[in-house]
C-alpha cells in the first residue's frame, strides 16, 4: 500500500484526530484557522477547539480576488493563477499559525480546507435550462497539502451539488452533530457575508433539521462601508446607527423571489450586490438617500429577512434559543434589530456552547473532514434535500 494511504488509514482508526479547519468566506476578511480535536462521528461527534485565529488578508490580495469574485465576466488567466496561489497562501497561513501556537505540523492529522468561493450559482439563480446547481471554490487542496505536508481534504461543496444539493449551506451537518440538544429548540444563526440558520428541534429529529440561507448578512453593509467610509466594514454599525430607515427603499429591497422560496435555499453576493441596491433605489426613487440612511436601511433589510425566515419555523407556545455566530454578531446595529424583532427568543452566542462564534464555520469543515474519514451514516431524510453523504476530496502531500 502507498505509505501515505497507510498513514491516512492509521489516522482514520485513531480514537481522536487533530484536524485544522479552514474557512474563507464571502466577506474576504481573512482565513479562519481552527485547530480542533475531534472524536467520534455523527451525532456522537465531540469537538474541542484547541486554537483559533483569523489571519487577515492584505488589501492587494483582496483586490486580486475581487477581480474575479462573484463576477459573470472575468479574466480567465486570473482565475487560473489564483487557484494554486490561494492554495499555497492558505497552506503558508496554516504553517504560520502552527508556528505561533508552537504546534509541530507533524502533530496535525488533517487539514480541512474550504477554499475561496468565487462564484455560487444555484439553479434558482442561473435559470439555465439543463444546467445543474453550481458553485466554485478555488485554492486547490493539492497545494495546501504540498505546502503543509499534511493530508488535506478540500472542495467539500461539490459532492453536495453532485447529489442534487446547492452546495450550501453545509452547516447543517456540523451544527446537528455539535449543537443539537434534547429538550431545547435551537436556532444557530450565522451572519457572514450571507446569513444562514440551522433549525435544531427539541426532539432532535434529524429529518426535521435543516440549514438555509436567509439572504444578505454583512455583504451589502461591507460593500457600502467600502464606498462611503473606505473601510472594510461599518465598525460596530456606527454609520447605520446615525441614520434612519427609508421605508420605500426597504420595500423595494425585499422584492427578490428568493425571500418567498421554500427552505432550504442558498444565495450569494452574485445576487445581493451594489447593482441590486441601485436597482431598488431607482424603483423607489431613493437615488439621493444620505449614506447613513442607506446604511440603516440595509441593516434593517438584513435583520428583517433574517428574522422573517426564522419566524417561519417558530410555532406558538414553543420557546426558541437563538445562538449567534459570524462577524455580524459583532455588529450591534444588526443584532439589536434582530433581538427586537424576535422578542420571545432567548439570545446567546455560540461561544456559550463552547465554540467561539468566529471559529464556528471553520470548525464545521473540520467536522465534515472527520465525517468523511470515519462517519457518513447519519440520514437527514428529505428535509435537507440531499441524503447522508460523505464530502471532501483527499489530497496526499
Ligand atoms: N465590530 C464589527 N462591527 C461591524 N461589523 C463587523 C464587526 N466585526 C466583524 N464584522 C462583520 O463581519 C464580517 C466578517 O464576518 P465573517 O468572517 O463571519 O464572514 P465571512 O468571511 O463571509 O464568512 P462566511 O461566509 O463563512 O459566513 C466583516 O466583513 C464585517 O462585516
Ligand atoms: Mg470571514
Amino acid at each position: 500500500m502507498n505509505t501515505q494511504l497507510r498513514h491516512l488509514f492509521t489516522i482514520a482508526q485513531k480514537p481522536e484526530r487533530r484536524i485544522i479547519g479552514l474557512m474563507s468566506g464571502t466577506s474576504l476578511d481573512g482565513l479562519d484557522v481552527a485547530l480542533c480535536r475531534i472524536a467520534g462521528s455523527g451525532p456522537a461527534t465531540s469537538v474541542t477547539l484547541e486554537r483559533f485565529m483569523t489571519v487577515p488578508y492584505d488589501d492587494s490580495f483582496k483586490d486580486e480576488v475581487r477581480a474575479i469574485f462573484a463576477k459573470r465576466q472575468i479574466d480567465f488567466e486570473q482565475l487560473c493563477l489564483l487557484n494554486p496561489y490561494i492554495g499555497r497562501l492558505h497552506g503558508q497561513m496554516v504553517l504560520d499559525a502552527l508556528r505561533e501556537w508552537h504546534v509541530d505540523p507533524a502533530a496535525v492529522d488533517i487539514v480541512a480546507s474550504h477554499g475561496q468561493t468565487v462564484y455560487h450559482a444555484p439553479r434558482s439563480q442561473h435559470r439555465r435550462e439543463g444546467f445543474p446547481n453550481a458553485t466554485l471554490q478555488i485554492g486547490d487542496g493539492d497545494h495546501v497539502a504540498a505546502t503543509t505536508g499534511i493530508i488535506t481534504l478540500s472542495d467539500f461543496r461539490q459532492k453536495h451539488v453532485a447529489h442534487g444539493g446547492e452546495g450550501a449551506p453545509l452547516a447543517v451537518y456540523g451544527d446537528y452533530f455539535m449543537f443539537s440538544q434534547a429538550g431545547e429548540n435551537r436556532i444557530l444563526l450565522n451572519m457572514g457575508g450571507i446569513a444562514n440558520f440551522t433549525y435544531l428541534p427539541a426532539d432532535e429529529d434529524a429529518s426535521q433539521v435543516f440549514t438555509t440561507d436567509t439572504g444578505p448578512g454583512n455583504t451589502l453593509l461591507d460593500a457600502y462601508a467600502r464606498k462611503f467610509l473606505n473601510q472594510p466594514y461599518d465598525q460596530n454599525g456606527a454609520l447605520a446607527r446615525a441614520g434612519q430607515v427609508n421605508a420605500d427603499l426597504l420595500t423595494a429591497l425585499k422584492i427578490d423571489p428568493f425571500f418567498d422560496a421554500t427552505f432550504p435555499k442558498t444565495t450569494g453576493p452574485e445576487v445581493f450586490s451594489r447593482a441590486y441596491v441601485e436597482a431598488a433605489q431607482t424603483r423607489s426613487q431613493t437615488e439621493f438617500i444620505r449614506p447613513a440612511n442607506l446604511m440603516a436601511t440595509l441593516v434593517q433589510f438584513s435583520a428583517d429577512t433574517i428574522t422573517g425566515a426564522i419566524s417561519r419555523v417558530m410555532q406558538s407556545g414553543q420557546t426558541y434559543h437563538v445562538y449567534m455566530s459570524g462577524g455580524g454578531a459583532h455588529n450591534p446595529a444588526l443584532t439589536e434589530v434582530i433581538r427586537q424583532k424576535l422578542p420571545n427568543c432567548i439570545f446567546a452566542n455560540t461561544t456559550s456552547l463552547g465554540i467561539d462564534g468566529d471559529a464556528k464555520e471553520a470548525v464545521l469543515f473540520a467536522v465534515l473532514a472527520n465525517e468523511c474519514l470515519i462517519g457518513g451514516t447519519t440520514s437527514f431524510g428529505n428535509r435537507q434535500g440531499v441524503p447522508s453523504i460523505t464530502m471532501g476530496k483527499i489530497s496526499l502531500p
